[in-house]
C-alpha cells in the first residue's frame, strides 16, 4: 500500500496544489485560527504583527503553520511530493534549516525507513508533530502515531486532520486509500495508546468538497467532515 501511494502521489504532485487548493486554503485558515487550542509554545502567534514573520521575504501561505515554527521538516513517501515541498520552501525565501522535506515512511511495519537517517538526532524532540490528510492513506495509523510521538519532546503536540467515517471511496486515488475515514473514537484511543491522549481535542471543521472524487453515477458528489484533533505527550 505504501508504494501505490508512493507511486499515486508521484504522478499527482505536479497538480496536486492546484487540484487541492480551496481545501488548503480553508484547512490554512481553520488551523491558523486555533494556535491556542493547538497549544504550542509558537515562535510568534501574532498572525499579521510579528516582526520574525514579516521579515521573511514572503509569508509562507501554503504550510498552515511555517510562519508560527523555526523549524519545519516534512517526511513523505512520494519523491516528488518532497520535491514540491522543497520547491516551495525555497521560492519563499526558506533556508533548509528553516524548511525541508525527506523521502520516507515513518510508519514502516518494519521501523521507520530509511532507518539510518531518522537515527539522526534530528528527527527528535519536536515541539509538534502533524500529519495533514495521510492517516488514511497509511495502512496502519495507530503506528504512524506510536511512531511520530516517540519524535516528540515531552509536552509537544500531536496535531491531525482527516475525514470522520464516510462512504466508499469512488476516485483517482481510490487505490491509494485505506481507510475511508476514522471515527473521534478511534482517534481518541490511537492518540492515548501513541501516548499523545494528554488534554485530548477533537474539533469537526466541517463538509468539504474533495476535488478528484468522483460520484457515482445519479449520485451527489460526496461531501465529507473534516477533523482537527489535538494531544499531548506527557511531560
Ligand atoms: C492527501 S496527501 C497530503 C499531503 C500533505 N500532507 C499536504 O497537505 O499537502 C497524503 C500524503 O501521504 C503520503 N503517504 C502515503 N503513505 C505514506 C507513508 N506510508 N509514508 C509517508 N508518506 C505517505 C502520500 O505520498 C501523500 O503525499
Amino acid at each position: 500500500m505504501a508504494e501505490a501511494n508512493r507511486l499515486h502521489f508521484n504522478e499527482e504532485a505536479s497538480t496536486y496544489d492546484a487540484k487541492h487548493g480551496k481545501l488548503n486554503e480553508r484547512l490554512t485558515e481553520e488551523i491558523r485560527s486555533r494556535l491556542d487550542w493547538i497549544g504550542v509554545d509558537w515562535a510568534s502567534d501574532d498572525d499579521d504583527s510579528d516582526e520574525e514573520v514579516e521579515s521573511k521575504p514572503t509569508k509562507p501561505r501554503r504550510e498552515a503553520l511555517a510562519p508560527y515554527t523555526t523549524q519545519s521538516i516534512g517526511v513523505d513517501i512520494s519523491e516528488n511530493m518532497v520535491a514540491a515541498y522543497n520547491s516551495r520552501a525555497e521560492n519563499q525565501g526558506l533556508s533548509r534549516d528553516e524548511m525541508h522535506a525527506v523521502v520516507g515512511d515513518l510508519a514502516a511495519a518494519d521501523g521507520p525507513q530509511p532507518s539510518e537517517l531518522f537515527a539522526d538526532p534530528r528527527f527528535f524532540g519536536f515541539d509538534i508533530a502533524t500529519v495533514g490528510g495521510g492517516l488514511h492513506h497509511f495502512a496502519e495509523p495507530e503506528l504512524a502515531a506510536e511512531r511520530l510521538v516517540e519524535r516528540l519532546r515531552p509536552g509537544g503536540v500531536l496535531l491531525v486532520w482527516d475525514f470522520l467515517p464516510h462512504g466508499p471511496h469512488h476516485g483517482l486515488n481510490a487505490h491509494a486509500v485505506i481507510h475511508h475515514g476514522l471515527s473521534e473514537e478511534r482517534v481518541r484511543k490511537m492518540f492515548e495508546h501513541a501516548g499523545a491522549g494528554k488534554g485530548f481535542s477533537l474539533e469537526v471543521l466541517g463538509s468539504g468538497l474533495m476535488p478528484g472524487h468522483y460520484a457515482e453515477e445519479g449520485k451527489e458528489l460526496p461531501k465529507r467532515q473534516i477533523f482537527l484533533a489535538r494531544g499531548e505527550k506527557a511531560a
